[in-house]
């Protein structure tokens, strides 16, 4: 199976995979990094893993969808079987999904349902929950709304900042991640109406 991640930022989950591909911990080929930011960290890691990377702004589109298309062509010409979002900042289009159905997965920092959106550490954090935690789950149209694959808790504790927080989060994102899409690749997840099942 050949995947690609997207990633607009850091890319630290992308190097938490690419780590694990290179330790044969993901049986799966990491083809292509595509970021919706030119100058995105995340394109500089693909570069050192000697990955093929592409860059593309949104802004030289006119709509969600024909951005969608053009980064679609070059998924063809990669033999891309599935998708995966790390820290993708956009929301991908109808017809993207429709093109990868139930291929395409995204990893967010709180317990879905609770605390979506883009900033779901700080929420969890202003909110005072005492758990939170990390989700992989199947992207469909809706925002943070797909079949939870895989989920890890992560405690607040009275000591904990922000800033701490997100570190906790992160450690759990760059654990949970690579051992998700391993199963995801190797066929291990079912998708049972709105939920999965690990085989
Ligand atoms: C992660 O916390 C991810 O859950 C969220 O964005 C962050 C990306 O971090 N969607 P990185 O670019 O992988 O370091």
């Amino acid at each position: 199976m050949n995947f690609a991640v997207f990633a607009s930022g850091h890319g630290g989950n992308l190097q938490a995979i690419i780590n694990a591909v290179k330790a044969k911990k993901i049986k799966a080929h990491l083809k292509l990094v595509v970021s919706d930011k030119v100058d995105a960290y995340a394109l500089e890691r693909a570069r050192k893993a000697k990955i093929p990377c592409l860059g593309v702004s949104p802004k030289s589109f006119a709509d969600r969808e024909s951005f969608d298309r053009a980064i679609l062509e070059h998924l063809k010409k990669h033999d891309i079987d599935f998708i995966v979002l790390a820290g993708y900042m956009r929301l991908v289009s109808g017809h993207f999904i429709d093109q990868y159905p139930d291929k395409v997965l995204n990893i967010h920092p709180a317990l879905l349902p609770a605390f979506k959106g883009a900033y779901g550490i700080r929420d969890a954090f202003a909110y005072g929950a005492k758990v939170t935690g990390v989700t992989v789950h199947f992207v469909v149209e809706e925002m943070d709304a797909g079949a939870i694959i895989m989920q890890q808790a992560v405690t607040i504790g009275p000591k904990d900042s922000e800033e701490s927080l997100a570190r906790k989060i992160h450690r759990a994102e760059h654990q949970i991640y690579p051992k998700a899409i391993d199963l995801f690749a190797r066929g291990k997840i079912k998708l049972v109406g709105n939920k999965t099942i690990i085989k």
